[in-house]
């Protein structure tokens, strides 16, 4: 259900929006007026994206970006500030899941370092960049898409699980750092959501991953987008630093 005009007037950047539920949660911001930068690494599928929400309410834009160099992350979000004069929101869903069904003894380093350096320290930086855009306005909504492996870890998927565990330790930190401003910094931990990602994944670990879910079934981009658009909405006031769970029954704490 679309809530009308919650984000006119507001600038979202958006990670991974070219993709999954990256470009999901774009296309919700956008339905409700939202002004939305979808950025991605992949050019080819950034177009295709924006082009597929052009016509929706919100004024829609696109930029590449690789968030693992800090200088493009820097760019990334002082661009956006230059251009529209203010940054409300980002959302980081840029990710990748690394090896699957690989136990440490053949998961090596170059793909463990990989991993880590996708989904964690680009989430530490894209962080580090939009606060300080965020800060001379004392409030922004900061989302990270960290995952149910982040806490329950996931076998066969080390890296993955390490990253998003650090991405939900970022959150905590960071989120404690400027609880004192209107800035919050929020995780949303998902089980299985149907999404292009999953085509990365081996067989074997999908069925341990489904297995696991109460619901007996996967998540939806749009189930998705419904809460993080919430979580990054001015009406979400009093969480931060903390971790939202999506997950069809399977977080229990
Ligand atoms: N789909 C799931 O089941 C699931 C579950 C839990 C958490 N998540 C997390 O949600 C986020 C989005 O996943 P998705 O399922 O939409 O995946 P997806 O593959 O559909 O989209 C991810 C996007 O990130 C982009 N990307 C990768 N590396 C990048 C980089 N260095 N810089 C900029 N962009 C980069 C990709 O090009 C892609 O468009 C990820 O962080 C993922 O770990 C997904």
């Amino acid at each position: 259900m679309v809530i009308e005009n919650r984000f006119q007037g507001q600038t979202a950047i958006v990670t991974g929006g070219a993709s999954g539920i990256g470009l999901g949660i774009g296309a919700r911001i956008a339905q409700e007026k939202g002004c939305v930068v979808l950025a991605d690494i992949d050019e080819e599928a950034l177009e295709q994206a924006r082009k597929s929400l052009d016509s929706l309410p919100g004024k829609i834009e696109s930029a590449r970006v690789d968030i693992t160099q800090e200088a493009e992350a820097r760019d990334l979000i002082q661009s956006v500030v230059k251009r529209f004069g203010q940054l409300d929101v980002l959302v980081n869903s840029a990710g990748i899941v690394g090896k699957t069904a690989t136990n440490i003894l053949e998961y090596d380093l170059a793909s463990f370092r990989n991993v880590l350096d996708i989904n964690l320290i680009g989430s530490f930086l894209v962080t580090k960049y939009a606060i300080e855009a965020m800060l001379p306005r004392q409030y922004g909504r900061i989302l990270h898409l960290a995952s149910i492996a982040g806490k329950e870890g996931n076998p066969g998927m080390a890296g993955y699980s390490v990253s998003k565990a650090g991405v939900i330790g970022l959150v905590k930190a960071i989120g404690k750092e400027y609880a004192h401003t209107e800035i919050t910094v929020n995780a949303l931990a998902p089980a299985l959501i149907a999404t292009p990602l999953l085509e990365d994944a081996a067989e074997e670990s999908l069925n341990y991953m489904t297995s696991k879910i109460p619901m007996g079934r996967l998540g939806t981009v749009a189930e998705t987008a419904a809460l993080a658009c919430w979580i990054v909405s001015r009406e979400a006031s009093f969480n931060t630093g903390t971790v939202f769970d999506l997950s069809g029954g399977r977080a229990t704490y």
